[in-house]
């Protein structure tokens, strides 16, 4: 572990934490002292791993189910992290999904999962953590805010994205969820940020980096030239959690290598 910890003693929620950015999230956020909760919905064994993980290099972590679509079980899923750790006080909003097709193929179930996970699942998970943020308000000890939630977005949020409407209309959401909710709750001293991810080397994006081919091509997208690692985003996250951003809300901070740069720009128009 860190040995000085930014985030000592404060307690964690990510959603979606057994795989991907999620589980760097939560690893990054152990390291640097918070008691994690690795919420999964499928893989239960994947979600123990990176309970293990954490434990192995000396953190404190505990794995929950839970679809974060389901307001019963996200609900429950709340219940039991305040029985294991008392209250929240970081949460980060991660689950999500794509379902991708053309738009005339596209089905309402596909269009619906998308929603439901992205974007409603941010709602019902943040709702929870507020809830709790508002009736339990600061504790200096740990920070000097109430609360802080990190919806993770996408570079999808502002770059439209043809194959993937459901999935790019999930994103555009959690901007305007973010933002309204930051406006609205800043005076409660809880701070609400988002995390745009470019093109980050994860199972979600599989096909876009498995082959030479595949990769070069997206390359083509990153004026930085390389796919990020979920650890670009861990460390992202712990920082934005901690007080060192106290100072920032209503914000997405992109990190994708320069993909919202349009680098199609830079040698045409
Ligand atoms: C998507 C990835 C994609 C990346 C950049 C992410 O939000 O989940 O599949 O590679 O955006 O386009």
């Amino acid at each position: 572990m860190n040995p000085n910890p930014k985030l000592k003693g404060q307690s964690a929620l990510v959603t979606g934490a057994n795989s991907g950015i999620g589980k760097a999230v939560a690893i990054a956020l152990a390291n640097d002292g918070a008691n994690v909760v690795v919420n999964y919905v499928t893989h239960p064994e994947a979600a123990q791993q990176v309970v293990d993980e954490i434990k192995a290099n000396g953190g404190v972590a505990i794995a929950l189910m839970a679809d974060v679509s389901n307001e019963a079980q996200v609900q429950s899923m709340f219940r039991d992290m305040f029985a294991a750790f008392g209250t929240i006080d970081i949460l980060v909003n991660n689950a999500g999904l794509q379902k991708d097709s053309a738009f005339q193929d596209m089905s309402l179930a596909d269009w619906q999962t998308v929603i439901n996970i992205n974007l409603t699942g941010q709602f019902l998970c943040a709702r929870e953590a507020v809830r709790e943020f508002l009736r339990r308000g600061v504790v200096p000890e740990r920070s000097v805010a109430a609360g802080k939630i990190i919806c993770m977005s996408s570079v999808h949020e502002v770059i439209p994205w043809g194959g993937h409407v459901n999935y790019a209309t999930s994103k555009g959401g959690i901007m305007m969820l973010m933002k309204s909710m930051a406006q609205e709750l800043a005076p409660k001293r809880i701070r609400v940020n988002s995390i745009g991810p470019g093109a980050i080397q994860t199972p979600i994006n599989r096909s876009a980096w498995d082959t030479p081919e595949a990769l070069n091509s997206l390359l083509t997208l990153i004026p930085y030239n390389r796919i990020g690692q979920p650890e670009d985003i861990g460390k992202l996250a712990a920082w934005l959690a901690s007080d060192e951003s106290d100072y920032i809300t209503g914000t997405t901070v992109f990190c994708d290598g320069g993909m919202t740069l349009y680098p199609g720009f830079s040698t045409n128009g």
